[in-house]
């Protein structure tokens, strides 16, 4: 039996992307907690418009006390969820945590070109640069309590390597 890993950091450090891609390297399991989500209650973006971010938080609660006790599966997190203490716990008693950490440069040019695919309501906004900034400079104590891995300038493939050299070496 292995144990579970977690992946974490902002939305657009590619989390589902490499998550998955490292599932198939170490022929592990994949789950996708954004995903999970939607298959129960729908997109997220209408999640949060109809039911309020609140009941999207809870959903991502309960996700969490199931991963804890799954094993051999990659777990891609959505941006939010580790931040919650309880969550981050659930989660690190059940694997290895890495948060994949991008400058904010970095993120808005992947966001820009649309890489990790679905709306972002947390990102709906006017000046979304300033919006990403200030829920980056919140969350970056969060992120910084895991271990990093730097994506700037890294294809996907790359990063996925990288974990995979972690783990494995
Ligand atoms: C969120 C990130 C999103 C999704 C939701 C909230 C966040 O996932 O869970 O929109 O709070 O950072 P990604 O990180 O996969 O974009």
């Amino acid at each position: 039996m292995r144990e579970n890993i977690v992946l974490t950091g902002f939305m657009g450090t590619g989390k589902s992307s490499v998550g998955r891609k490292l599932s198939e390297m170490l022929q592990m399991d994949f789950l996708d907690t954004d995903e999970e989500i939607e298959k129960q209650h729908g997109l997220i973006g209408e999640i949060f418009l109809n039911k309020g971010e609140q009941f999207f938080r809870d959903c991502e609660g309960k996700i969490a006390k199931q991963v804890s006790s799954l094993s051999n599966t990659v777990v891609a997190t959505g941006g939010g969820l580790m931040i919650n203490i309880e969550n981050a716990n659930y989660l690190s008693s059940s694997g290895r945590v890495f948060c994949l950490k991008a400058s904010l440069d970095e993120i808005i040019s992947r966001l820009d070109k649309g890489e990790g695919e679905s709306v972002r309501p947390l990102l709906q906004s006017e000046d979304k640069v300033a919006t990403m900034k200030s829920l980056l400079d919140k969350r970056n104590t969060h992120y910084e309590k895991f271990e990093q891995v730097l994506t700037d300038g890294k294809s996907l493939d790359e990063v996925a390597e990288e974990i995979y050299k972690r783990v494995t070496g």
